[in-house]
C-alpha cells in the first residue's frame, strides 16, 4: 500500500503538493523538454494553484490539462477550467496553445470526442502524463469517476462523458479522464483534506476497496496520497 503522507494542516498539506508538482516538473522538462499536468477540480487545489502561480518556472514547456470537467461554460463560476484560470493560469506567461481545457460549453458528447482526440495529437497516440492532480469527494470518487458510474468499466477510451446529471452540486454532466487514462500517468498525486473525507479515506486505506479513488493505481507510475491531519483521522 503506497505511503500516506499526513499533514498537520491544509497549507503545510499543499506546499508539498507545490514540491511534488516542482519536482515533477524538473524531471519531465530535463527528461522529455515539456510537462503535462492535469488538474484537479474542486476546491482544495485551488490554495496549490495560488502558491504555484508565484514560482518561476519555465511555462512555456508546461502543459495543462484537466482530470475532469464540468458541462458548464468556462466562466462559470463552477467551471474547474474557471478555478484554475483564476488562481493559476492568468497570472503566468503561459502561451494559450498550452491550455487543453474540456470544452465544457459544449455538449457532454463532442466535448469529450474533443479532448479524447487533443490527448491523441499531444502524445500522438495514447496519453501519458507527467502528473496527474486528484481530489476525492466524500463519496470517495475521484475527477468525475463516481461509485458504480458505468464509467468506471471503460477501458478503450481515455476520455468519457457522464450524460447525467452527476453529484456533487452542481448537478451537471461531467465529462473524465477515465481510469485508463489516469493509471497510464508517471505519477499521480492526490491532495485529500478535511474530516469529511475521513471515512472513505480510511476504506480505501485499509485496501481492496472499489470506490474510484481506491482503483486509482499507475501501472507504470507513482502514486503519492498527500492528506491532511482531519482526512487521516480514521486511518
Ligand atoms: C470536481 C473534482 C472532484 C473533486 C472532489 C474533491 O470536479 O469536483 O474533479 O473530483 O476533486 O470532489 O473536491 P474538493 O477538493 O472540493 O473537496
Amino acid at each position: 500500500m503506497n505511503p500516506l503522507h499526513i499533514f498537520e494542516t491544509p497549507q503545510l498539506l499543499t506546499r508539498a503538493a507545490a514540491d511534488g508538482f516542482l519536482a515533477a516538473a524538473a524531471a519531465a522538462i530535463a527528461a522529455r523538454g515539456r510537462f503535462s499536468v492535469a488538474l484537479a477540480g474542486g476546491s482544495t487545489p485551488r490554495a496549490l494553484y495560488a502558491l504555484l502561480a508565484a514560482e518561476n518556472l519555465d511555462w512555456q514547456a508546461i502543459h495543462f490539462f484537466w482530470g475532469d470537467e464540468r458541462c458548464l461554460p468556462p466562466d462559470h463560476p463552477e467551471s474547474n477550467y474557471r478555478m484554475a484560470a483564476e488562481s493559476l493560469l492568468t497570472k503566468i506567461p503561459l502561451p494559450p496553445e498550452n491550455i487543453h481545457r474540456i470544452m465544457g460549453e459544449l455538449s457532454p458528447q463532442l466535448a469529450a470526442e474533443k479532448y479524447q482526440r487533443n490527448l491523441r495529437v499531444f502524445w500522438g497516440g495514447a496519453p501519458r502524463f507527467d502528473l496527474v492532480l486528484l481530489g476525492m469527494g466524500e463519496d470517495g470518487h475521484t475527477a468525475s469517476l463516481f461509485p458504480g458510474s458505468p464509467a468506471l468499466a471503460e477501458t478503450l477510451r481515455w476520455v468519457t462523458a457522464l450524460e447525467h446529471a452527476a453529484p456533487p452540486p452542481p448537478l451537471v454532466s461531467r465529462v473524465t479522464l477515465t481510469l485508463g487514462a489516469i493509471n497510464a500517468a508517471r505519477q499521480v498525486i492526490f491532495l485529500v483534506s478535511g474530516a469529511g473525507k475521513a471515512k472513505r479515506l480510511a476504506e480505501i486505506r485499509r485496501g481492496g476497496s472499489q470506490l474510484p479513488a481506491g482503483r486509482v493505481q499507475p501501472l507504470d507510475g507513482d502514486l503519492l496520497w498527500l492528506v491532511d491531519q482531519s482526512a487521516a483521522s480514521l486511518c
